[in-house]
């Protein structure tokens, strides 16, 4: 098999508008070739979260210039792309619509197939987008800002839950309590950079569900217990005082992920764990897990750090992977459905 398959590959479940173009030549790893993105972090700021109204319109300006620029970086006109992937869920519903539709209608006019991809599936599949990918089967740690699982993985689509949160997710954690910090959206960075100067055994803080002896997770009693601590220091707290605060919640945060991770990799008896999602951009997880796995002669696999947050490109590489595997099922009949909520296990 040596003829060369070109995927285009749309995102557009949340707050970034994401376009990837991707080439699969036979059993060779998927080639990354061109991709364009766009945030619309600071068009949210202002309202401290993701307006889903102002989402889905940002999508509708962004997607078919940021399609014109992947083409144009790669050399490519629209007529070479065989194949269009689009996010199908979960995420917001309007949002998804945008780029399913487009997606869905290029293809349509192109005359090729649409393939709807798992949001999940990506930031799971995104470390193959690495100069370092990992091997089959893998512990994946799945932190966003939805979503906080550990999974089982013994190949593409094949993903066994092994633990989730009951109530608030990683992400949701650091974006809450940054908040709480007076911290902009997505709070999760600033809370990072803050904690840098911080002492993070200076307050005492809660990690919920730590001695369960399950890989699943419980963050919302952290988010109170950094309220009450916000309270009790005050309107106007030193900077040092903020900086103490923030690297404690890091800390809590991250002893539980790494804690449940190391449960699920002895559960399994795999060598192997894959970090995906936009909090696997944290410095301090990182750190902490590659301690704690070499000394267990884990390897740890991370996506480029620009890939860890939302991004078309981890949409193209998971259609490339299941093209590569025949397990591609896609629509040619004009036809779509977005999914706000799916379980990536029934993917
Ligand atoms: O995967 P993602 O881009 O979106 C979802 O699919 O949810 O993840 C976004 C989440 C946000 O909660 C954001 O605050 C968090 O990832 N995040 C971080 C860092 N970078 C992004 N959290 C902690 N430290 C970071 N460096
Ligand atoms: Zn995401």
């Amino acid at each position: 098999m040596s003829s060369v398959q070109r995927i285009l590959g749309f995102e557009s479940s949340c707050d970034e508008t994401g376009v990837a173009l991707v080439e699969v030549a036979g059993d060779a790893p998927p080639r990354l070739v061109a991709q364009a993105l766009h945030s619309q972090i600071s068009m949210h700021q202002a309202y401290g979260g993701v307006v889903p109204e102002l989402a889905s319109r940002d999508h509708v300006r962004r997607v078919l210039p940021l399609t014109r620029e992947v083409l144009s970086q790669a050399g490519l006109a629209l007529h070479d792309v065989e194949l269009i992937a689009y996010t199908q869920g979960p995420g917001l519903a309007g949002a998804l619509l945008v780029g399913a539709g487009v997606a869905v209608s290029l293809a349509a006019a192109l005359g090729v197939p649409a393939l709807p991809i798992h949001h999940l599936e990506g930031h799971l599949l995104s470390p193959f987008l690495s100069a370092d990918p990992p091997e089959f089967p893998f512990v994946a740690l799945l932190v966003s800002g939805g979503h906080t699982q550990l999974m089982r993985v013994d190949d593409v689509g094949s993903y066994e839950i092994l633990g989730e949160t009951i109530d608030d997710a990683a992400g949701e954690a650091f974006d809450k309590s940054a908040k709480l910090l007076g911290l902009p959206y997505p709070g999760g960075p600033h809370l990072a950079r803050m904690a840098e100067f911080g002492n993070p055994e200076a307050f005492e803080l809660p990690r919920p569900l730590l001695h369960s002896g399950k890989p699943d997770f419980s963050f919302a009693g952290l988010k109170t217990a950094v309220l009450t601590q916000v309270k009790k220091i005050g309107d106007s707290p030193c900077e040092q005082t903020k900086a103490d605060l923030a690297a404690s919640t890091q800390q809590a945060i991250v002893d539980v992920l790494v804690k449940k991770s190391l449960l699920a990799l002895k559960e399994t008896g795999l060598k192997r764990l894959v970090v995906a999602g936009g909090v696997g951009a944290n410095a301090k997880l990182r750190e902490q897990l590659n301690a704690a796995c070499a000394k267990r002669g884990v390897r740890v696999h991370y996506p480029e750090l620009s890939l860890c947050t939302d991004n078309g490109a981890m949409i193209a590489m998971a259609a490339a992977l299941r093209v590569q595997r025949g397990m591609a099922s896609p629509r040619q009949d004009g036809g779509f459905e977005v999914r706000a909520r799916w379980d990536l296990s029934a993917a």
